[in-house]
């Protein structure tokens, strides 16, 4: 086989799952249907609070097909030996237990599960289950919840605190220019494709497989183990196929409890299926309000940052979010100060959803930073560039690499910022106002530790896997180059498999750390199997290619081929052949600690992106059309420009719903989320979205992981409803500082 164009890292594969999913071929967790399966359907609370007194299912009972109905009453016993967390991303505080008692924490709690042999019949009996409850008071209301914001003595291990500097008080009150106001993000719910179901497999002999809507099946593997008493070796938790997760499967949620719950209490099959109005029930990010002030000289130079923020969270546990750090890192000021709280309510616990913290904060930061623009008479990119960091301005700890300067270039040469005009409602296309509004982005570059395996066959096919989770973000295809590109196979040779706790050890799959983490494990891997596979070639009779080591040789094409004279070669089958060799199959781990990961000098890992918007606003009807965006990305190393493309393109989108359309509005009297469905809960439409434009600036970054890799999951969504609430007030003049910017802020 000639050496052809490799197709590995930098190159733009279509994703190697693309066909399954899209012909059905892909099975997802509530599409397994195992012999003698029940149907489980969840009954949610109706109170926010207080405790359920009598539960009558007589009527529930006598449907057709039901089989039990399980509540806190006739529960069977678990092993939940404390209320502490029993999975890796859980935060700290006492999770939801449900059915453990009478105790209604938060509207929507699930209270009974009805199991039936039909769907129907589950859904049908669940209304007919009459619960009485003594409700207590309740406080569902964010401004009130600010009475009791406070900062628990037990962070969460991703929680980083923010570091003030220089005396920030003093220097904003002496600043000639200051902006001082408060800005607001509304509660968002994660709507994936697919919503959170498993499918438990009840095999008979204790042992259990759960095919689970999640983004770390290990995770709920541990989980499951410790909440039911059941050795990790009996639990097989599978999810090769996810439906979208944006977070709201980082944790194992109640879905899968409530499945195993019923499966081990009636020995059989079960699958429970949340609906999207129950999707609201639990996971959500939190809301949040951010007080900026912002000092500056006449001329523009920061002087002062003050950012105060409180997120919400439920009374049970303290989620927490890096909210207020990302102006103070991104921006040279010489004093910043920043203080974060979360505020407890009677609602579930908030979580992690897409660039958690930063996607708020920076968001909120982001226009105030184009109000202080204004004040100094300064374009908003010429302010950002006179306030530019080289370091990371909070730690004064250097980047591995920060191309935010490029990214501004380049972005603003796409988007034609130079034509821009000066001052609100300058420009116009016909009957509407056009603005230009331009944010910067901040995320962490994160790597996770992180096994993987892999296994070359006799006839030349490799197989590579690992525990990781492909939320859609194109893990199976980032896996697949990096061992195309580490062994020189073409990529029809390869089969990557992820989403089973039976494979090597990993990480959920979350804060953009895959590809960085899973991707350096396959490398090590295959490099592995390219040391087995040299020393299997000193069999061959004459031994062609000597005593060549492992930098000696490439391997391209099946073959291993020495570097001083590519004539010499060897093919993988052959050199297997003669070691007598019917598979080679090696376990390698990915940690921090290597190649190039030691640093004499604690730094910085972040990506950074520079998105600008154009937005053109009907003044008479108050709708804001988002046409064009130009997000210019510094991520370190891409490995595949295509499927990297469509995350940024994804995070965009999202950006744009955080700006415009995103928003769960809470009844504080009955305590619960009003608009729980897709009709009322909006989020973009293929109608709302325009031209999106990604540019990847180059950004060499040998220091940050492995394999140069930054991730690309979360950046693209920091900075784009900044931008286009910027460009809106550039548009209008009017300065809207809470998100969504809805129709009616407009008027
Ligand atoms: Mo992401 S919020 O780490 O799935």
């Amino acid at each position: 086989m000639a050496s052809s164009a490799r197709i590995g890292i930098g190159s733009p594969l279509s994703r190697v799952d693309g066909i399954a999913k899209v012909t059905g071929a892909a099975k997802y967790a509530a599409e397994h249907r195992p012999a003698g399966m029940l149907y489980g359907f969840a009954v949610s609370s109706g109170i926010a609070k207080g405790r359920i007194t009598a539960i009558d299912d007589r009527a529930a009972r006598a449907v057709p097909g039901v089989v039990e109905i399980v509540t806190h009453e006739n529960r069977p016993r678990t092993a939940w030996l404390d209320r502490s967390h029993h999975d890796q991303v859980g935060p700290p505080g006492s999770p939801l237990r449900p059915f453990y008692d009478d105790k209604v924490m938060f509207s929507g709690q699930p209270v009974a599960l009805v199991l039936a042999e039909t769907f129907e019949a589950a859904r049908h009996a669940a209304a007919l289950v009459e619960i009485s409850y003594e409700a207590e008071a309740h406080n569902t209301d964010f401004d009130k919840a600010l009475a009791e914001k406070f900062l628990p003595a037990k962070k969460r291990n991703t929680f980083h605190p923010p570091k003030n500097r220089g005396d920030a008080e003093k220097a904003f009150a002496a600043a000639p220019l200051k902006v001082d106001a408060e800005y607001r993000l509304a509660t968002e719910h994660h709507n994936p494709m697919e919503m959170h179901a498993s499918t438990v497999e009840w095999h008979g002999d204790g042992s259990i497989t759960v095919h689970d809507k999640t983004q770390g099946p290990q995770n709920v593997q541990a989980y499951l183990s410790s909440v039911f008493g059941i050795s990790a070796k009996k639990i097989r938790v599978l999810n090769p196929y996810v439906g979208g997760g944006f977070g709201s499967g980082l944790r194992p949620q109640y879905h899968v409890y409530l499945t195993v719950l019923a499966a081990t209490m009636l020995e059989r099959s079960v699958r429970v299926v949340l609906t999207r109005q129950q999707m609201f029930t639990h996971v959500h990010r939190p809301e949040a309000v951010q007080t900026v002030r912002l000092g500056a000289e006449m001329d523009g130079r920061l002087t002062a940052i003050l950012n105060s923020a409180t997120t919400s969270t439920s009374r049970y546990e303290n989620h927490m979010e890096d909210v207020v750090i990302w102006g103070m890192m991104n921006y040279a000021c010489p004093n910043a100060s920043g203080d974060y709280t979360i505020a407890p309510m009677d609602t579930s616990t908030s979580g992690d959803m897409r660039a958690p913290g930063a996607a708020t904060g920076m968001a909120l930061f982001e226009i105030a930073i184009d109000e202080m623009a204004e004040q100094a008479k300064l374009d908003p990119l010429a302010f950002r560039l006179l306030n530019y960091s080289e370091e990371d301005a909070m730690n004064g700890t250097p980047f591995t690499s920060k191309a935010l300067r490029e990214a501004f270039a380049e972005g603003a040469a796409a988007f034609g910022w130079d034509r821009r005009k000066a001052g609100p409602r300058t420009m116009r296309d016909g009957h509407e106002l056009v603005g230009w509004g331009l944010a910067t982005g901040m995320w962490d570059a994160m790597f996770s530790k992180t096994s993987a395996s892999a296994k070359l066959s006799a006839n030349g096919d490799l197989e590579v896997a690992s525990a990781l989770s492909d939320i859609g973000t194109g893990t199976y295809t980032v896996m697949t180059q990096v061992a195309a590109d580490t062994l020189g196979l073409p990529p029809e040779r390869i089969t990557a498999r992820l989403g089973d706790s039976d494979l090597p050890a990993a990480p959920v799959e979350g804060g953009s750390w895959g590809a960085a983490s899973v991707g350096a494990a396959v490398q090590v891997a295959c490099r592995a199997i390219g040391e087995k596979l040299l020393k299997a070639a000193s069999s061959i009779e004459g031994k062609p290619l000597g005593s060549a080591g492992i930098d000696d040789v490439t391997f391209d094409g099946g073959r291993i081929v020495l570097k001083s004279d590519p004539a010499i070669a060897v093919e993988f089958t052959e050199a297997m052949r003669a070691a007598d060799l019917q598979t080679i199959e090696v376990e390698e781990t990915a940690s921090a600690g290597i190649s190039g990961m030691v640093s004499q000098i604690r730094k910085s890992r972040n990506t950074h992106c520079a998105t600008f918007a154009e937005v053109k606003v009907d003044e008479e009807l108050g709708v804001v059309r988002v046409t064009r965006i130009v997000c210019a990305v510094a991520a370190g190393r891409i490995i595949n420009p295509k499927t990297a493309r469509s995350q940024i393109l994804g995070g965009v989108v999202m950006g744009i719903g955080m700006a415009l359309h995103e928003e769960t509005m809470m009844d504080t009297k009955l305590g619960r989320f009003m608009n729980h469905s897709l009709a009322e809960y909006h989020v973009p439409a293929n109608a709302d979205i325009d031209s999106i434009e990604v540019i990847f600036v180059d950004e060499p970054d040998p220091e940050v992981t492995p394999l140069g890799v930054k991730g690309v999951g979360e950046i693209g969504i920091v900075g784009t409803a900044a931008a286009v609430a910027n460009a809106i007030y550039h548009a209008t003049g009017k300065r809207v500082r809470s998100l969504p910017i809805t129709i009616d802020k407009l008027q």
